[in-house]
This record gives C-alpha cells, structure tokens and sequence, in this order.
C-alpha cells in the first residue's frame, strides 16, 4: 500500500473518500450530514463506521464515515487507531485506493500514517492466498513531512513484525547478524563463538551450547551528526526457546520463535535511525542464540562465570533470557553509554501480571522510567512500572555461587529484573518485560494475531526525542 499526501483532494480520484465525524458535529460533505447523520442517526461515536454509496452524486463511488468520539477527547493515538478502523473496513469491502479529508490539524500525518501501515499489515509469505491490500491511500491536509514519518515508523515495525513471526527454522542467529550486517549506514560488528568465548561470556556461551545453530553477538552502531546523547538498545535474541534440559511443554513452546522479538525490534530500530538522523550515538546489541536440549546442553546445576566475573548456578535451563542479557548489559556499559534500555521477552511471570496490553519497565533511574512510560503512552503503547523490592534479591541467593538464575516464582517479572540489575554497573538502565505484548494469540485493537512490534514506536520516539 502506497501512501500519498495532496492538498488537493478534488481532484484526486477516489473510489471511496473517507471523512471524520465527531459527536454532535456536521462532517465535512453534505451527502454524509443528509444520510448517515439526518436519516440514519449515526451518530460518530468514536470507533463507529458508516458507509454510504454516493450513486454517481459526488465523483467518489462511496463515502466512509468514521466516528471520531467526543471532540475534546481526541489526540493522537485515537487517529491512530481510527484510521486503522477505516483501512480494516476498506480492505473488507475490496477497495483498490482512497483519500482521507479529515477536519482536523495538519499535525496528526505521523498518527495517521502509523495506523494506516499497522492495519494494512498481513503476514501470508507462506500462504497462497494473500491478503486483500489496498494500492494507495492519500491523505489530504497532513503536513507531508509528519506523514513521511509516521512511515519510516510504519516500516520499522512491520520490519520487526514480519522478522519476529519468521520460523525460526529461517530466523536463526546467523540470519540476524546477516540482516544487521546488511544495514546502510549502520556500522556492525559480528563476534562468533571464539570471540564470544574470549570476551569472557560464559553466561550467554552456555545458553547457546546445546544448539547446533552457532551462537552470533551483534553489536551495531549509528552515529548522528552532532552526538548529544549515547544510548544502548539490547535485544533479547533467543531465536528459538525450548526451555533447554528442563524443556518447556508443548503448549509453552509453540510460539517460542517469538522469543527474538526484542532483537527483532532493535533491529527495526537501528534501520529506521538512518532515515530519522538524530543526533544521538545508538548501539544496537543482540546476543543471539537458541535455547535447545541435547547432549551439549548446559544442565541444571552448572556454574557460568559471567563477563563482570560473577558466578551463576544453573537452577531452570528455561531462565536463559537474563543469562544472554548479563553478557550483553556488561558489554554495553562498557561502551561509556549515558543510558541503557534493554528490552525482552523475559518471563511468563510479567504476561501473568499485566496480560497483553502492558509491558512492564522497571531500572535503576525513576526519571528514565517515568519518561519512557510516557513516550511510551504517547506513542500509543502502554508500558506499566513493576517494583523492584530488594527482598526479592534473597532468592537469587545460591549457596555455591554469587547467584542462581531463578529466585522466587511468586513475583517473577521483579526477580528477573533484579537478576538483571548485578550486571549494570553505575549506568542509567531500565529494563522492559514484552513477554505480554510482542505476540498476540489472537486480535488486539489495530493488530492481527502474531507479533506486534512491541518497542519500535516508544524507542524510536525516545532515541529521536528533541
Ligand atoms: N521466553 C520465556 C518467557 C516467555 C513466556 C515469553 C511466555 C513469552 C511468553 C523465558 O525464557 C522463560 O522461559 N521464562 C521462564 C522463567 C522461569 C523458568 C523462571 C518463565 O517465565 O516461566
Ligand atoms: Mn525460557
Ligand atoms: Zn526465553
């Protein structure tokens, strides 16, 4: 689907014009006010749709009427998701292109853009018949700029999404570093499993050592022009988790090739930098591997000695997120960063806690918390603060080395995080559980089962934040 800007509406051909109303407001065209509110009583409610053939009255065969909701309540993330309504109902009725004229500021391009590209979205790579698409939409009074965008943003997270719902007999550790290899205008480092070893990442090593798909550390870079800020972005890049020795049930593993989502949002991150050009220095870090059972395995019991020197035994061969991300938090607060954010699908305990709607964020800093729970909110995500109570950091206590990799069940989102936190070192950190949000089961709002591309939006706005 193309999507285009003009100032011009009359004279864009359009097989159906779609137009706004709010409640207790006349919408822009006459024919809508005479039908749909007059005759029909719709009455714009926010989410409603109304669809009014126009029989040769006005050029476009069809009219598209969305509800808009209560004027005072409108702001970005209800255009976004209005405008992801009216492309649902388009490709429902079969229509090849459309022009928005909506009665609103030129300033919601980028919302608008976002929506239009989250619903036109389909995975059917592998399937023979494929969606319905629209060719083209055009959007009449956006700024142009604010569209463009809105889709650069629409592009990375179908990037992600179409990344994070691969097989992973395809997206495999050596895919991934091969993708980030092929980044313009991004500088990347692959490290194999020598180096890996060499760097002193026993923790992550071992995770990756039952698999015959050879583990790949990615660590990309994007430098802006004037450098205000450097900031490190590590993805969770478990290519596929079976859980290892204590294997995970048929039910939990089925959607384990999701367990990359984190790195496949990186990914979609790093590639759009390129586009937004902030002036920030970005890393992109992912310890890519998989998590699977065989006679090389790392067992229950074993002792990893971790880049920072720590010494973790082995409880639960299926807490191998936190393992990958000690190396990976090492490594990059070793790079001078100002901040580091990593985010992961780490533990069904966070899923458990706030469902599919929130992810949840806990660090080190209430101010980078507190701001990217709001980037998160106006990027339309939600993201949710969990606590970090020290009592939990007993638990993690091991009678044979520094730590175990698993500590209390009850509280698992917050036990992960405090796992985490001993191998930050003085750096600002937050850390963001997508277990919930980066795969749906089944529909959610704007997005179709599958994943979702949790993270794109909140870290591309908040690396690009002026
Ligand atoms: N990848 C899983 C977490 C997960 C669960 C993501 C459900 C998405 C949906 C993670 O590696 C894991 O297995 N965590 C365990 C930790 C436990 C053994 C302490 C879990 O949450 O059960
Ligand atoms: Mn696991
Ligand atoms: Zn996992």
């Amino acid at each position: 689907m193309e999507i285009k800007v003009s100032q011009d509406v009359k004279n864009t051909p359009a097989e159906v014009i779609v137009i706004n109303k709010f409640e207790g407001e006349k919408t822009s065209q006459e024919l809508a006010n005479t039908y749909a509110v007059e005759k029909d009583h719709f009455e714009g409610k926010f989410g409603q749709t109304y669809l009014l053939h126009t029989l040769g009255q006005i050029p476009a065969g069809k009219i598209l009427v969305i509800g808009f909701g209560k004027k005072e309540e409108f702001d970005h993330n209800k255009m976004r998701e209005a405008v992801a309504k009216a492309v649902k109902k388009l490709q429902q009725i079969k229509a090849k292109n459309a022009v928005f004229d909506f009665d609103v500021n030129a300033d919601y391009g980028k919302s608008a853009a976002i929506g239009a590209m989250i619903a036109d979205y389909a995975y059917d790579k592998y399937k023979s018949e494929k969606a319905h698409h629209l060719d083209e939409i055009t959007f009449a009074r956006f700024s142009e700029s604010d569209v463009k965008e809105g889709i650069v943003f629409g592009e990375a997270m179908k990037f992600t999404r179409d990344l994070a719902n691969t097989p992973a007999q395809i997206a495999t550790p050596s895919k991934l570093a091969e993708i980030a290899k092929s980044l313009e205008g991004i500088e990347t480092k692959i490290f194999d499993k020598d180096e890996i070893e060499r760097m002193g990442m026993g923790a992550y090593l071992a995770v990756g050592q039952g698999s015959v798909r050879p583990p790949k550390f990615i660590h990309m870079k994007y430098t802006g022009k004037n450098v205000k800020k450097k900031i490190a972005l590590i993805g969770k890049g478990i290519c596929f988790d079976s859980g290892g020795l204590d294997i995970k049930p048929p039910s939990s593993m089925l959607t384990m090739k999701d367990d990359m989502s984190g790195a496949a949002c990186i990914l979609g991150v790093m590639r759009a930098l390129t586009e937004l050009k902030p002036d920030m220095e970005v890393h992109g870090i992912i310890a890519a591997c998989e998590n699977m059972p065989s006679g090389s395995s790392y067992k229950p019991g074993d002792i990893l000695t971790a880049k920072n020197g720590k010494t973790i035994e082995v409880d639960n061969t299926d807490a191998e997120g936190r393992l990958t991300l000690a190396d990976a938090l090492c490594y990059a607060c070793e790079l001078g960063v100002d901040e580091v954010i990593d985010i992961a699908t780490l533990t069904g305990a966070c899923m458990v806690a706030l469902g599919t709607v929130a992810s949840g964020i806990m660090g080190n800093d209430e101010q980078m918390i507190e701001r990217l729970i709001q980037t998160a909110k106006d990027s339309g995500e939600t993201y949710w603060q969990l606590p970090m109570f020290k009592e939990y950091t007993d638990s993690l206590k091991s009678d044979i080395a520094d730590m175990k990799n698993t500590g209390s069940r009850y509280g698992g989102a917050s036990t992960a995080g405090l796992f985490l936190q001993e191998f930050v070192k003085d750096t600002k950190w937050c850390h963001i559980d997508i277990a919930g949000t980066a795969y749906l089961e089944k529909p959610q709002k704007e997005f179709i089962a599958g994943a979702t591309g949790a993270g794109v939006r909140t870290l591309l706005n908040y690396v690009t934040e002026k």
